[in-house]
């Protein structure tokens, strides 16, 4: 076998635990900010390919870890379905709304012309990272999509897009349907350019209404699983459900994916006891621990995942992406847990 730790894993290999961290390329370097200074509009930094390889390149340079995320961001599929998307300077995204009803949804156009770049910047890093390194695409999930879609921007409730869930019902799965299509399109792409893992970001799935659980986030993550499959695409798939509670149990064995990404609010022991002990565990150190310098706790609610998981498939991250303050040193320091970790 190769030293690739993460693809070991998937084929059935458990000596060592590999590494790799949500949100990893972007903010909390501050040479990001350098590179990020070369092009002001976020969606012309995300079609650099130049500046999407430096980026997903940065984290190698100061942390030893075992995947490369491309950078690019989930939005990337609305815009180019031509919906307009805008990245606003201590805002966040911000669309321009989708009305139900209203509103013509399928858009004729492939995608994959508009993402070209990416799909260059891709053939370019598996030429140069080491096949030691999982390179991983990812798309946001149809649901995630759909919330901003329709209400425009980040928010609290996601009031509007559960609104148009119950009023517009045929509607709503029309949209995810669509979406499904993109989204299998856009991991077809970077899966045929080199990636070696594709992860689903579901980041808004515990707004959904838990009548709609399985409409909204398991059947969606299935036909994307099930049109990858039929393209003859057998990459690792890591879904990531984020704080979807015990609904988590039914993912872990409906939505077909390899692996499933824990959030920090999941007890490790339940997530033992329930998930589906067929598919990998990648999770779960809160972000935040990573912030505090010298924190008294961080070292032990390290080893404290690892012993939990020790007998189990796993892939240690954090359970949401690093935030723009994390600490560098923060950082290294779980990588040195982690890699000197004896099970
Ligand atoms: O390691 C990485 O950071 C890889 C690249 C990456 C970005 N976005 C770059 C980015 C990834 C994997 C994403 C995914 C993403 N984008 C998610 C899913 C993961 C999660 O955090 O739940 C979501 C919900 C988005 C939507 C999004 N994009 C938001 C809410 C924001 C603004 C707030 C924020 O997190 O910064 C973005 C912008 C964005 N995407 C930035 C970066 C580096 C900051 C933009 C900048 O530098 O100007």
């Amino acid at each position: 076998m190769n030293k690739n730790l993460i693809l070991n894993l998937f084929k059935g290999e458990t000596t060592r635990v590999p590494i790799w961290f949500l949100r990893q390329a972007g903010r909390h370097i501050p040479e990001y900010f350098e590179i990020r200074k070369k092009e002001e509009n976020f969606i012309k930094f995300c079609l650099s390919e130049n500046l999407i390889v430096q980026s997903t390149k940065l984290p190698l340079k100061y942390y030893d870890l075992d995947a490369a995320i491309i950078f690019s961001d989930i939005l990337m599929i609305p815009w180019a379905m031509e919906r307009k998307v805008r990245f606003c300077k201590n805002f966040g995204p911000m669309l321009e709304p989708l009305i139900p009803e209203e509103t013509e949804i399928v858009q004729k156009v492939p995608i994959g012309s508009k993402l070209e770049p990416l799909k260059n910047s891709i053939l370019i890093l598996r030429k140069d990272l080491p096949k030691s390194i999982s390179i991983i695409g990812f798309a946001g999930a149809p649901w995630t999509l759909a919330c901003y879609m329709i209400e425009g921007k980040g928010s609290k409730d996601f009031i509007n897009t559960r609104k148009a869930l119950w009023s517009s019902n045929k509607w709503f799965m029309k949209l995810l349907n669509t979406l499904v299509i993109y989204v299998a399109e856009k991991l077809e792409m970077q899966a045929k350019a080199g990636a070696d893992i594709l992860m689903l970001f579901d980041s808004w799935s515990h707004m959904i209404p838990n009548h709609f659980f399985k409409d909204c986030a398991i059947d969606p993550i299935s036909k994307i699983v099930a049109i990858l499959r039929s393209k003859k695409i057998f990459l690792p798939i890591i879904g990531f459900p984020f704080k979807s509670g015990s609904n988590i149990e039914k993912y872990s064995y409906e939505s077909n994916v390899d692996c499933i990404a824990l959030d920090w609010s999941v007890d490790l022991n339940w997530a033992k006891t329930y998930i589906n002990k067929e598919i990998v565990i990648q999770g779960n150190l809160d972000p935040a621990s990573l912030v505090p310098i010298n924190s008294k706790h961080l070292k032990n609610s390290v080893l404290s995942i690892l012993d939990l998981m020790s007998d189990k498939r796993f892939i240690f991250n954090v359970g949401h992406g690093l935030t723009p303050d994390t600490k560098i040193e923060n950082v290294r320091k779980v990588i040195d847990i982690v890699r000197n970790y004896k099970r």
